[in-house]
């Protein structure tokens, strides 16, 4: 199986976190390629079975819990069913302290089921991934164990 970690990230954490899940799958014998979504075209999708997506959540537009910006763009200009036939998961990045908890996420969720992909377990929202980060990627590891693949 073929898996994709698209993700985005401001500061660095969800690049980690990408690599934690990666770690993961290659050692379960998986080929995995992680990429940043702006050097992505949602066209990529074609070539791998799992498309696992991972954000921060951010201010965008003066508006907490979204999307960067490079996903922000990456959401609007992907064609219609781009993610059908291709099994989904989510895994977000964010700070409880914000009132908008990993509101990435939930963008996420909707764009994944907007364009017909399927989701294949609970997103995972992780809290202050710096602050924790031997925690938090235990917790990324425990999710990746726990996909159904
Ligand atoms: C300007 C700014 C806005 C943020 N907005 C949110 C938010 O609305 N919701 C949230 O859960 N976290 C928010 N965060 C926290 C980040 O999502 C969190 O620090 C995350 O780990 C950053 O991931 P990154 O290192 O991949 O960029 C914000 C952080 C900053 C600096």
């Amino acid at each position: 199986m073929n898996v994709l970690i698209a993700y985005a990230t401001n500061s660095g954490g969800t690049y980690f976190a990408a690599q934690t899940v990666k770690k993961v799958l290659e050692a379960k014998k998986f080929s995995v390629t992680t990429a940043e979504v702006e050097d992505l075209s949602p066209h990529d999708f074609k070539k791998y079975d799992l498309i696992i997506l991972g954000s921060c959540s951010w201010n965008y537009k003066d508006l907490e819990g979204q999307l960067p910006k490079s996903f922000e763009e990456f959401v609007k200009n992907t064609p219609a069913n781009s993610l059908q036939n291709k099994k989904c998961a989510v895994f977000g990045l964010g700070d409880s302290e914000y009132l908008y908890f990993c509101g990435a996420v939930g963008i996420l969720e909707k764009y994944i089921q907007k364009n017909g992909g399927t989701p294949i377990t609970d997103s995972l929202r992780i809290d202050g991934y710096y602050k924790h980060e031997k925690e938090n990627n235990e917790k990324l590891e425990k999710w990746v164990h726990s996909l159904p693949l």
